[in-house]
């Protein structure tokens, strides 16, 4: 079987967020299970050179973009032993940031429509395209109207797979004619609500629709959490499931990471206390070795959750010996909240802007608790690599966050979890987290326990391959 995945972003060569962790680890995973797996992106200008030159130009192709053409050049790459295909073109690729520019509805139809034009110039026919989020949602709608019956492109299944359906690539009906190109007659597949709506073009469309996690694909029908796409999504439910993601177990593991201050395992934690200290140091906090330090990696946007933090971080900061590091960029209330209270609490309170893998790795290591409060989450990863790295999630309990972590209440799970999205629930979570740390042998059995937890891709990549052997079927 032969999948084509495809993404706007991915591991090792680009990565804004947990899609590109999912592009760049299930494929190596589907490659394990011999499976055929190949990925296509886009090729950013801001991949660093070193990547750059590894790859290979193989031919250059011309793609429309409604009723025009545009060059596509095709790069080869290999990664963790799987073949990358970068799609080049400067125009729409080289910017100073992947997303967030006024065309991206362009850029990304011609990359889900060069994502299909290339199938004939690289040697390998798909079986199955796995498209992901609102960029590659168009692949599926341009397949199924315009590609199926076409000799090269026949008996291809398409897959479309949301990792966060807040971001659904909504833009102006006027898109249709100049951007998209639609064959008369097939533009309703992507209206709706009087706006192009390219994700719901791809629920219409796509054989099967996947999410990240079996909540997640519950909560997706409820209006709460769907942003308007509950109705798309029941009337489609037939073809709607969740699968778990999974984390690459071989990157992230406290044994042999590079990146933290001193490698530690389940069977010996007891590095865990240097990466402690040293995180301690490195963000000016008194090296406290009892004070319970909570490390917060995130993009700082509402829907995880920061608008809890906001009400009660004065209140748990004033009232308890805790340290609390914060990792992430994003909208400036929150920028502007954690900065303020940087200021007020300078022996409690850590924080860093910015998109820094190697140090959230080190925040992973080297603190107790790991908050992730989110109001939603579809499946979230972060929580997966605390548990890997000894750092106990405190999390909602919703999407993937209810998926991975149980309340270790009752001797047996692995985190604290709270249900209602409210402000004290999770500071009493947060105060029972402080308590269960302060009972030095059962807080070191928890640790043992979260750390053996098993996340990796295994269970997962084999759900993904009896859906594409499914779907093959029909
Ligand atoms: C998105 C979701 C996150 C998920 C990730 C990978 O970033 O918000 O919950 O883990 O995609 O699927």
């Amino acid at each position: 079987m032969k999948v084509l995945y495809a993404a706007s972003e991915a591991l090792p060569f680009i990565a804004s967020g947990g899609l590109a962790d999912v592009a760049g680890s299930l494929p190596q995973a589907l490659r394990k299970r011999l499976i055929g797996a190949r990925v296509v992106m886009p090729l950013y200008d801001t991949i660093s050179q070193e990547l750059k030159d590894s790859m290979t130009f193989i031919t250059h192709i011309s793609v429309p973009v409604a009723w025009r053409r545009q060059y596509c050049g095709i790069f080869e790459a290999r990664a963790g032993g799987v073949i990358y295909y970068l799609l080049d073109n400067q125009y729409y690729f080289k910017r100073d940031r992947i997303y967030g520019h006024y065309d991206d509805a362009e850029r990304f139809a011609f990359f889900s429509r060069a994502i299909l034009e290339m199938i004939p110039h690289i040697g390998f026919k798909p079986d199955i395209i796995h498209c992901n989020d609102w960029q590659t949602a168009m692949t599926p709608v341009y397949y199924s109207t315009m590609y199926a019956d076409q000799p090269g492109w026949e008996n291809i299944k398409t897959v479309f797979t949301i990792h966060n359906i807040q971001y659904q690539g909504v833009y102006g009906m006027e898109l249709i004619g100049d951007v998209l190109g639609l064959q008369p007659g097939t533009s309703h597949l992507v209206e709706y609500n009087g706006c192009v709506n390219l994700m719901k073009g791809a629920i219409e469309t796509a054989n099967v629709v996947t999410t990240v996690s079996p909540s997640y694909a519950n909560e997706i029908l409820d209006p709460w959490f769907s942003h308007g796409l509950d109705n798309i999504l029941e009337q489609r439910r037939f073809k709607l499931s969740g699968i778990l993601n999974g984390i690459d177990v071989v990157n992230y593991n406290p044994e042999t990471d590079k990146n933290i201050f001193a490698n530690y395992s389940a069977a010996d934690p007891s590095n865990k206390a240097v990466n402690k200290a040293e995180l301690q140091k490195l963000f000016n906090l008194p090296q406290k070795p009892d004070t319970p330090v909570v490390g917060l990696v995130s993009r700082l946007v509402s829907h995880k959750g920061l608008d809890l933090i906001k009400a009660v971080m004065d209140e748990l900061l004033a009232t308890t010996d805790i340290q609390v590091i914060v990792l992430g960029s994003g909208d400036w209330q929150y920028e502007q909240f954690f900065k303020e209270m940087a200021g007020r609490y300078p022996q409690q309170f850590g924080l860093r802007l910015g998109f820094v893998p190697d140090l959230a790795r080190k925040i992973y290591a080297g603190s107790d608790l790991f908050l992730m409060p989110s109001k939603s989450e579809p499946c979230g990863l972060s929580q997966m690599v605390a548990l890997r790295y000894g750092s106990i999630p405190i999390v909602r309990e919703t999407g993937g966050l209810k998926d991975t972590i149980t309340d270790s209440g009752d001797n047996k799970g692995n985190g604290f979890t709270f249900a209602r999205y409210n402000a004290h629930d999770m500071l009493n979570t947060i105060r029972r987290a402080v308590e269960g740390y302060q009972n030095k042998e059962g807080w070191a059995i928890l640790v043992k326990r979260a750390m053996e937890c098993n996340n990796s891709w295994n269970r997962s990549a084999n759900e993904y391959i009896r859906l594409y052997k499914n779907v093959l079927k029909d």
